[in-house]
């Protein structure tokens, strides 16, 4: 038993520049100082490998430069595996190649594609594997995303030890669910919610990125719980403040939610947010900071929810969600009939989430997959979920005059 533990600490813990212990999720091992790795043998499509990876709280590794490169490549070969996935995903531009990281830090600022590569034209396509063994070792290439199987390999972010009890230590916080809290009360009004929060040092949870609100919910994954109370009040009618005093640089409403409330709760199951009543009883989350340092955040990840339909995006080939798309000229009608297509796209671990929260229209609104076979018909407040991280949009207005068009929210889903 002492045995095991030690060994286990020596994987877990290493020593950071800072001072601090480095701690990962379980299963996982630090690499080279700064972030969490743990390698997949299992093949699996690069759907699924995503989906698994976020189920951890993470996403496919992200090689940012040449040492992680090779320690992932070593990792990947001495466990017998020839290839896998990383979370680079090359989209077509104007008929040019741009890639991006999955965890939102933009364009590539490192790669180690193979000559030739980034290539997504047939028969390649979008998604990036790593060549772990012979003559290409290290090199990256491109394929499509949903050819059998590759091993793979999911990233986490790193965290440091806490003295205290932190079952839930992820990227510098201590997440606790008010079912493991040892509380009479797990589930309540929001002011008692806080205060309980309060009584263990913490704040009822705020939500800063895509990947804190997945950690969120994979708490919960094997749980009962469909919804918990998230640590924010409105100050004014729909404008949020989190209780913690962070900064409301990300939101996730649910766009069809037309409830009120000075309090939002947040869905397990879609993740979306919607408004409630503060008097209502909910489950709840407490969120506070190691207590050893703050980890610096290297994490570009906001999500700027663009309230302003009034530019239709019509013809875009690249439209980056989260954000609105619009028939053109919305909400006039009587325009001239304009056809329009949108090319709609989002980092390669998500799927893309069209909302129309207005339709009226004489022609149908047409959603296609990726490869151009049709998905449905829109209809007023439904929602579609693409199978992948591309979707393509059509619409030709008819002219007429009872028709003011449609408008679309767009977001990783
Ligand atoms: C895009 O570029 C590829 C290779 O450079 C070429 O084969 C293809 O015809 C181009 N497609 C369009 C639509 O221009
Ligand atoms: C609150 O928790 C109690 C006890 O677990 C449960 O019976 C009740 O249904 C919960 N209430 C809500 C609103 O979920
Ligand atoms: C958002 O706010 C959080 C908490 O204050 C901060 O850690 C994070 O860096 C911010 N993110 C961005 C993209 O500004
Ligand atoms: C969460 O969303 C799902 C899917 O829309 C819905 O069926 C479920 O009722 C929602 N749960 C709560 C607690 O609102
Ligand atoms: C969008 O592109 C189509 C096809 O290229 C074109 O017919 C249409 O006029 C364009 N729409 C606008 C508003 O420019
Ligand atoms: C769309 O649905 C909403 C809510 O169901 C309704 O209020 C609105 O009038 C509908 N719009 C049209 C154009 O049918």
């Amino acid at each position: 038993m002492r045995l095991i533990s030690f060994s286990i600490l020596l994987t877990v813990f290493a020593k950071n520049v800072l001072g601090g212990s480095v701690v990962c999720p379980s299963g996982f091992s630090v690499l080279n100082n700064n972030k969490c790795i743990r390698l997949f043998t299992n093949e699996l499509p690069h759907r699924q490998a995503e989906v698994d990876c976020r189920f951890l709280g993470g996403t496919l590794v992200n090689v940012k430069n040449a040492i992680d490169n090779r320690g992932i490549t070593n990792i990947a070969a001495t466990a017998g595996v020839n290839s896998i996935w990383i979370g680079t995903y090359c989209f077509d531009v104007n008929n040019g190649t741009n890639c991006y990281f999955d965890d939102k830090s933009g364009q590539l600022s490192y790669s180690n594609f193979a000559a030739g590569f980034p290539r997504v034209y047939e028969p390649y396509g979008g998604c990036t594997y790593l060549v772990t063994t012979g003559q290409y070792v290290g090199q990256w290439y491109n394929s499509k995303c949903d050819i059998a199987g590759m091993a793979f390999v999911c990233e986490a972010p790193i965290s440091y030890f806490d003295q205290s009890y932190c079952s839930h230590n992820y990227n510098g916080y201590c997440y606790y669910p008010s079912t493991e809290l040892q509380l009479t009360t797990i589930n309540t009004t929001y002011t008692r919610a806080q205060s309980l929060c309060q009584s263990k040092n913490s704040n009822l949870v705020s939500i800063h990125s895509m990947r804190e609100l997945d950690y969120v919910q994979s708490l919960y994954r094997s749980s009962q719980t469909n919804s918990i109370v998230l640590g924010a009040t409105a100050l004014l009618p729909n404008t949020f403040d989190w209780a913690d005093n962070s900064a409301w640089n990300f939101s996730y409403m649910d766009p069809f939610s037309n409830s009120n409330g000075d309090c939002l709760q947040m869905n397990l199951t879609t993740r979306l947010w919607t408004a409630i009543d503060c008097q209502a009883n909910n489950y709840f989350l407490c969120k506070r900071p190691v207590s050893s340092q703050s980890v610096d955040q290297n994490q570009n990840d906001e999500i700027k929810f663009i309230d302003d339909p009034d530019f239709s995006q019509c013809n875009t080939t690249f439209f980056m969600a989260p954000g609105v798309i619009t028939s053109f000229g919305y909400p006039q009608a009587g325009l001239p009939s304009t056809y329009c297509t949108w090319r709609l796209v989002t980092l390669g671990s998500y799927q893309i989430g069209l909302f129309f929260t207005h339709l009226q229209t004489f022609n149908d609104v047409v959603v296609y997959d990726e490869y151009s076979n049709p998905i449905g018909n829109a209809h007023n407040r439904s929602m579609m979920i693409a199978p992948s991280n591309i979707a393509i949009v059509s619409f030709k207005s008819g002219g007429y005059n009872a028709y003011t068009g449609f408008s679309a929210t767009v977001l990783p889903y």
